[in-house]
């Protein structure tokens, strides 16, 4: 598996994929690899014949008070586990190699960004944006993959290549957990031994929820409620939001009816969590 640090280069190998005929397959990522990202890479070189991962910490996609400096970077292992899932190139460019001197051009998604995360985080799809901009204009791939752990920013990117027609299928997969429930993410690792069972609350919130609309209910505010309040108990969590939208267009809904996504961002100690699920009312009035 190489891995290229240069545009030019990263151009290079794709060149010379496309010449021999091969379909190309994108996993964008910010390293600290684990079984989340190392999914889609496997689904990806299931689908794709030559994949490229790349890792980059995009520094535009972080808030001045969040944890662009401390966020976990670990390339070597990365690289193992990356060649092991199937994984052909690694790009990692340097910051200096994404954004030069100079640089101000960005793109940006209107109407959806505006909920959920893009109203706790300023500025953050804005940043997501660009940089697969970037990747895909570097990479120009058939295919790129995404998770559903991030079901907001799936929504934003299937908006952005939509209206930008670029030439490109989004593939999304669905979330990898641990085997009690914690959605798998880089910033677990922030989480002390107490922390880590404090995070159990996410899920366990989310499930309460899909609890209830099994057993009928359909009522939005009671939902919410059933969520916060199980969040609420959990000493050592702070919500930043727990909210409930129509199903993909995240419309504000009363009543559940059809699908909905039940999207939550938690903070246990300092550490900022989110996790979701697609609620489905199967008998609601
Ligand atoms: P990052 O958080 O590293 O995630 C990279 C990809 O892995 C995203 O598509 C994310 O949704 C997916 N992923 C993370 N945890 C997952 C899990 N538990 N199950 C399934 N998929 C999971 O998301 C980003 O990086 C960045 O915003 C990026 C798109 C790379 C742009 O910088």
């Amino acid at each position: 598996m190489l891995i290229i640090e240069s545009i030019a280069d990263m151009r290079q190998f794709v060149r010379q994929a496309w010449a021999a005929g091969k379909t190309v397959g994108l996993v964008p990522t910010m390293g600290a690899l684990h079984e989340g990202h190392l999914t889609l890479m496997r689904q990806a070189c299931a689908a794709c014949d030559v994949v490229v991962a790349s890792i980059f910490v995009n520094p535009t996609q972080f808030g001045p008070n969040e944890d662009f400096a401390a966020y976990p970077r670990d390339l070597a292992s990365d690289s193992e586990k990356a060649a092991a899932a199937g994984v052909a190139a690694i790009f990692h460019p340097s910051v200096a190699e994404m954004y030069p001197t100079g640089f101000s051009t960005y793109v940006r998604v209107e109407g959806i960004t505006e909920k959920l995360c893009g109203r706790s985080r300023p500025g953050h799809f804005q940043g997501v944006t660009t940089v697969v901009n970037k990747l895909f204009h570097i990479v120009q791939p058939d295919k790129a993959f995404f998770g559903q752990k991030d079901a907001q920013q799936v929504l934003v990117l299937q908006r952005m290549v939509q209206d930008l027609n670029m030439d490109i299928t989004l593939e999304v997969v669905p979330i990898v957990r641990e085997a009690d429930g914690l959605a798998k993410s880089s910033r677990n690792v922030y989480l002390s031994a107490e922390e880590r069972q404090a995070a159990l609350v996410l899920s366990r919130s989310l499930a309460r929820a899909q609890q209830a609309v099994a057993a009928g209910e359909c009522d939005v505010a009671v939902l919410r409620e059933l969520v916060t309040e199980e969040i609420a108990a959990q000493p050592l969590a702070a919500i930043d939001y727990v909210e409930l939208y129509g199903y993909p267009g995240l419309e504000d809904i009363d009543r559940l009816s059809g699908r909905a996504l039940l999207a939550l961002a938690v903070k246990i100690g300092k550490t900022r969590l989110i996790d979701n699920c697609i609620l489905e009312a199967k008998a609601c009035f």
